[in-house]
């Protein structure tokens, strides 16, 4: 996702600095080149030498040390990233005061910065550092975190630096092109239960991870996005309006709702097919045998696509074998603009992994893409979507 970038850290003092080791792995991981910039007070936290070896460069820490550095090294930086943010670099930063290697490159610098402010909630909410945080923020300066929890001053409250994916997904997004501003992305993920009794339940497969990836990449895009999702554990992504539901009639009215607001429209759901007549309020006693009466569940899909007004609309066919024809019936027969088919029986695609192999099918082509990973398809999916509408306009 960053190779070729160019990203510069900023390390302050606090007790996350030891957290920027595996910032620094992270960036690396996705083929961004670092270089770090450590202040006097991160290296009472952290050695030069760990965040040396981590990223495998030298470290700049004194101003003196080679002339102009404060202009050479931001000069091909793509993103400064300053994690964790403490609150005397954000009100440095925030007056315009250059005193040390780190806020002199800062100064020098007019690209993209994220803070990543770390601290004390009680320095959090002083009303002086809430104004300089706030006349960054008013420049463009983007904020992650921090999140609430345990503080090492034992304290609980809001002040501990966000999560290291957290930054990793902000400094992704701001350096990815905002091709989906101004679109509303309704995405469907995970299975959904059909009641029996109170204590059990018929359910398809699903982890949620395609449906989940959707809406990570359609938000990092610029998009707004509404989730829809059945019971599923995995986090979803952070800015992304999450709607939880139970039963295929709980996901059909969710969609109902929010279909009008949206743009684009992709059911990833793995909804039952079918769900008992009736529900038993009380459990039902064990036997030898037990037949249950099961009725077709509504088709969600089918409903949007007879619908006079619809968004460009998505589908997915999970089928196990090489079913093509099927997949294509179903585009036609939902009346879709694209569906993209799984073939879940293949090694390391479908259920519960976090790659997939599919191939996007709309009216008039067919696209074969290779396994990767799921973001990676929903790259793919949303590169075809953008494709395809702009050949619409
Ligand atoms: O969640 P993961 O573990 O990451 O797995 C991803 C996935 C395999 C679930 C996903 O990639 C996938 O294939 N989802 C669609 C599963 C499915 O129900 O396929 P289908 O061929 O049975 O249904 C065709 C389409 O109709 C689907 O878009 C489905 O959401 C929709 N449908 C089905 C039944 C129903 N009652 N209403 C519907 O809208």
């Amino acid at each position: 996702m960053l190779k070729g970038r160019s990203i510069l850290l900023g390390i302050t003092g606090s007790v996350a600095a030891y957290k920027s080791i595996d910032l620094i792995k992270r960036l690396k991981q996705e083929g961004a080149s670092v270089k770090v910039i450590m202040t006097g007070a991160s290296q009472r936290f952290i050695t030069p030498l760990s965040i040396e070896l981590a990223a495998g460069d030298k470290i700049y820490t004194d101003m003196f040390e080679a002339p102009l550095s404060h202009i050479s090294l931001p000069a091909g930086a793509d993103l400064f990233i300053i994690a964790p943010a403490s609150a005397d670099i954000i009100g440095k930063y925030a007056n315009g005061i250059a005193d040390d290697m780190l806020s002199t490159t800062l100064l020098a610098y007019s690209g993209k910065v994220i803070i990543a402010p770390a601290m004390n909630w009680r320095m959090y909410e002083n009303p002086i550092f809430r104004k300089n945080l706030n006349y960054l923020a008013s420049l463009g300066i983007k904020a992650v975190g921090p999140d609430r929890g345990s503080l090492a001053c034992g304290e609980e409250g809001v002040g501990r630096m966000a999560d290291i994916e957290k930054i990793m997904e902000s400094i992704i997004t701001s350096l990815t092109v905002q091709d989906l501003a101004g679109e509303q992305v309704l995405v469907t993920a995970g299975p959904t239960r059909e009641y029996i009794d109170p204590i059990r339940y018929i359910t398809n497969r699903s982890s949620g991870k395609m449906g989940y990836a959707l809406a990570a990449i359609a938000k990092r895009r610029g998009a707004e996005v509404t989730l829809i999702s059945g019971p599923v554990s995995v986090i979803p992504p952070d800015g992304v309006d999450v709607v939880t539901v139970g039963s295929a009639r709980e996901m059909r009215t969710a969609v109902m709702e929010a279909l009008p607001m949206s743009s684009i429209f992709i059911m990833s759901a793995a909804v039952a097919d079918f769900m008992p007549v009736d529900v038993r309020d009380s459990k039902i006693e064990k036997k030898e045998r037990l037949q249950l009466n099961l009725v077709k569940t509504r088709d969600i899909l089918e409903e949007v696509g007879a619908l006079k007004s619809k968004p460009f609309t998505v589908g997915f066919a999970a089928e196990t074998g090489h079913r093509l024809d099927r997949a294509r019936k179903k585009l036609l027969g939902k009346d879709m603009d694209m569906i993209v088919f799984n073939d879940v029986s293949r090694k390391n695609a479908g259920f519960d992994v976090d790659t997939n192999e599919v191939v996007i099918l709309d009216r008039g082509e067919e696209k074969k893409l290779p396994l990767m990973s799921k973001k990676d398809v929903a790259v793919a999916i949303f590169d075809r979507i953008l494709e395809l509408k702009e050949n619409r306009l």
